[in-house]
């Protein structure tokens, strides 16, 4: 099986005023080519610092990261990222915030304008192409950004809470939205979420991690087919991954608070 991602040994502490925080602990995945990985578990548990390492805007204390056999030494177009915070660059509209990806790909500006439009429409902004980042609501940033990631159609997606900041109803057609994407046309999708659900509905495996040193606790192989639904969420075996996960979840919390 060829492997697009590998984490091999990863630690990450960060110097703080306090003293060190051990955010990471001796990490190890491989992700498959085409694979859909979701990671899940509490808040400040080392999701955000492990997928910015990945995205080789954090370098690991120890350890390495191989993206396709290569190590990872800083951010590349063959893996594109939305962050938590859905970093937009304030000065262009949402239309050129989509484009820029393809604009640094060196994609031409008639069918780079085709490809933002297309993305516009699927994540609901039709009629937003010329505004600003600050004339938007949280949730629409969030999906500018995300309209960016798929745009760019990099080998490998990492997202990070790509719908944190969405309603419920919203979240639920844009989760829609990325299974349509993801069964079409298949890419190596690695998914930080806080949502159960989502992470089983999209996902071929479910990470759940421990936090303080941040350590993966438990892989979910989540064997649902790929012919995935929205009414997939009411069958027996996906409400006992629900469970299973929640369990695990449930248990590593206690252990913090
Ligand atoms: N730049 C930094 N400097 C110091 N400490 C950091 C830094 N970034 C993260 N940390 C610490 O590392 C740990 C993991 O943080 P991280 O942001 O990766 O968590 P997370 O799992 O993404 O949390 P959340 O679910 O709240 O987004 C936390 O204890 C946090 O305080
Ligand atoms: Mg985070």
């Amino acid at each position: 099986m060829v492997e697009s991602i590998v984490v091999k040994n990863v630690s990450k502490s960060f110097k703080t005023k306090s003293g060190n925080v051990q955010a990471l602990s001796d990490i190890n995945l491989g992700i498959r080519d085409k694979e859909f990985v979701s990671i899940l578990g509490t808040s400040g548990c080392g999701k955000s610092t492990l997928l910015r390492i990945i995205g080789g805007l954090e370098t690991a204390s120890e350890g390495e990261v191989l993206c396709h056999d290569s190590i990872v030494d800083g951010p590349g177009i063959d893996r594109g990222m939305v962050f938590q915070q859905y970093s937009l660059f304030p000065w262009m509209s949402v239309q050129k915030n989509i484009e820029f990806g393809l604009k640094q790909k060196k994609v031409e500006r008639k069918k780079r304008e085709m490809i933002a439009k297309e993305y516009i429409k699927l994540v609901g902004l039709k009629g937003f192409e010329d505004l600003f980042p600050k004339n938007l609501s949280g949730g629409m940033k969030q999906r500018v950004a995300l309209a960016r990631g798929l745009a760019n159609n990099p080998e490998v997606l990492l997202l990070d809470e790509p719908f944190g900041a969405l309603d419920m109803q919203t979240r639920e057609v844009m989760q829609e939205l990325l299974l349509g994407i993801w069964q079409s046309s298949p890419k190596t999708i690695l998914m930080v979420t806080h949502d159960i659900e989502e992470a089983i509905l999209l996902s071929n495996r479910v990470i759940i991690m421990s936090s303080h040193p941040g350590e993966i606790k438990e892989i979910l192989d989540i064997n649902l087919g790929n012919k995935r639904t929205f009414e997939t969420r009411l069958t027996e075996e996906f409400l006992e991954y629900k469970r299973i996960a929640s369990d695990v979840i449930r248990v590593e919390t206690s252990k913090i608070l």
